[in-house]
């Protein structure tokens, strides 16, 4: 992350040195929960690694690995190269490897043992490394599944490695409850040993680059601001689409469906972003206040609002990229009449001054046609039509924040097409950050950006408790009514559509429709 941007590029008129980013990270230990379990194989450990090769670690760091399996600290460096080599996104610098490998160490023992805290607390007080105040900074991530939660948390607070010999952080991965009651039931088990300021819940969208843009495109430019409201804003809507199907996670995807993996989530968070006041600082809480607010003031959803205005979709077989899928119900592990939702579409509104009657649509999927993550805000039409438009625009304006594959802003305008007629022609401003940064500029991956973050202590990109169960209360009406009355038409929408005719219909009754690409 230590980059250097010029952008006195012929594209500029302005020009701007960006000097490189100082950051102080001090000493820490990382303890890795699962430290050989899937997520720390495919994200954790290749993004330390990346991190430590692009000296955006201190010196005096070490990484526990912590996990039932009997390993030496040996075998653990060796699982963690072929990792890395397997998984890493980015070039692999294996220079470094040595000085990194020298920082792994690894803890064997169950999470039901009260031994393995006494191992770990051993190995704590020989490797972790003072900071410039005399603290030693401990950090415990959570990479295992969420039933091991408690047991840990226990384990810790038992054994005095919460509060006291260390300064604590602990880092909890998604799904972060199963609806608002159990959510709130872990956050209660962790207030007890945590205080909230040690607390980091994780949601990758949070430290996607253009996810992180939304607030600066907002905040830090004025002509938007007078417009961002009922009075100028028709709809706005949000995409989260994958082409992807569920892969090797039926376990945890039967239970979960899209609104627990994606919407209440990624979604919620999106969504708070484009909608939420300007914050009175960027300190975390600022922002986090101001994201709670919105998730408040979203319109609770009744059964009859549910039925009429939220469409679920599973995906039968079909073909994407010309390559033959099979029907989620074919998946491996999953029941063969599983009622499981992998789509969500639906509308709601925020009730607030800013946004009262503004429709926000939210639609995500797997094995949608494309993967595709964007939000477009389109404005209202102009009061009058006074130019014809041969080639018919329904909407000339709205506002594209393109966050994956391709991270843009776009502005849809309406033009004259060159001759003599009065014709209206659709024409595209455009910020593209391929384009318009320089390609040397490092784009850090979510991880590595999130990660810094945590050791920072900075808790602007994490999840406060009160917004996690904000987020919950926003969408367990909806996962309760979609239990009680399970679909009775799935698989309803072949793999590689844009998902089921009823979610067209859902805009198409407003008389507005999707965005296709
Ligand atoms: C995860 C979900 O949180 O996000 C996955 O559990 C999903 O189901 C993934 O595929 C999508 O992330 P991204 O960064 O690829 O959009």
């Amino acid at each position: 992350m230590t980059n250097r941007q010029d952008i006195s590029n012929e594209n500029s008129a302005q020009l701007c040195e960006i000097a490189p980013e100082k950051f102080d990270i001090e000493p820490f230990t990382l303890v890795i929960f699962g430290g050989t379990g899937d997520l720390s194989r495919r994200k954790l450990l290749p993004t330390l690694f990346h991190l430590c090769h692009d000296q955006n670690l201190s010196e005096d760091f070490a990484i526990i690995g912590i996990g039932s399996t009997g390993r030496s600290d040996d075998d653990y460096r060796a699982f963690v190269k072929r990792s890395i080599e397997e998984y890493s996104e980015e070039i692999i610098h294996w220079p470094c490897w040595e000085r990194f490998s020298r920082k792994l160490f690894y803890v064997s023992g169950r999470f039901d043992d009260k031994n393995s805290y006494k191992k770990l607390f051993e190995r704590l007080t020989e490797l972790a490394k003072p900071n410039s105040i005399g603290i030693k900074e401990v950090i415990y991530y959570m990479a295992v599944p969420p039933q091991f939660l408690s047991g840990i948390i226990s384990g810790l607070s038992v054994c005095n490695l919460c509060k006291g010999a260390f300064s604590t952080r602990l880092v909890v991965e998604k799904p972060f409850g199963q609806d608002r009651r159990s959510a709130s039931e872990l956050n209660n088990m962790i207030a007890a040993a945590f205080d909230e300021s040690q607390i980091y819940r994780i949601d990758h969208y949070l430290g996607k680059e253009t996810v992180q843009n939304i607030l600066f495109f907002r905040f830090a430019n004025s002509i938007f601001e007078p417009l961002w409201n009922r009075r100028y804003i028709d709809h706005v809507q949000l995409t989260v689409a994958e082409s992807i199907g569920i892969g090797h996670r039926a376990q945890f995807y039967e239970n979960a469906g899209v609104i627990r993996d994606i919407v209440q989530n990624h979604m919620m968070q999106l969504l708070s972003l484009v909608a939420m006041e300007p914050a009175i600082g960027f300190e975390a809480d600022h922002i986090r206040d101001e994201k709670v607010k919105v998730y408040r003031t979203m319109r609770v959803m009744d059964k009859d609002y549910i039925d009429k205005f939220t469409v679920r979709g599973q995906y039968g077989a079909g073909e994407i990229n010309e390559e033959k899928v099979p029907a989620y119900r074919n998946e491996e592990n999953v029941a063969s009449n599983s009622n499981t939702s992998t789509f969500f579409a639906g509308k709601f509104y925020i009730n607030n001054w800013r946004w009262a009657g503004v429709p926000f649509y939210l639609r995500s999927g797997k094995r949608l046609k494309k993967r595709i993550t964007e939000i477009s805000i389109h404005f209202k039409q102009p009061p009058l039509k006074l130019f014809s438009a041969v080639c018919e625009i329904k909407e000339p304006n709205f506002l594209v924040l393109g966050i994956q594959p391709h991270e843009k802003i776009s502005l849809h305008l309406g033009v004259k097409h060159p001759g003599i007629g009065k014709q209206l022609y659709p024409v595209n401003m455009d910020f593209d950050y391929e384009r318009d940064f320089d390609i040397n500029v490092h784009f850090p991956l979510p991880y590595e950006r999130l990660l810094i973050d945590c050791i920072k202590g900075d808790q602007t990109l994490f999840a406060r408790q009160d917004g996690i169960e904000a987020m919950w209360a926003v969408v367990d009406p909806i996962i309760k009514r979609w239990e009680e009355s399970p679909a009775d038409d799935f698989p309803n929408y072949a793999s590689g559509t844009w998902g089921p005719e009823k979610a067209d219909e859902l805009l198409m009754r407003d008389g507005r429709q999707w965005r296709i690409w």
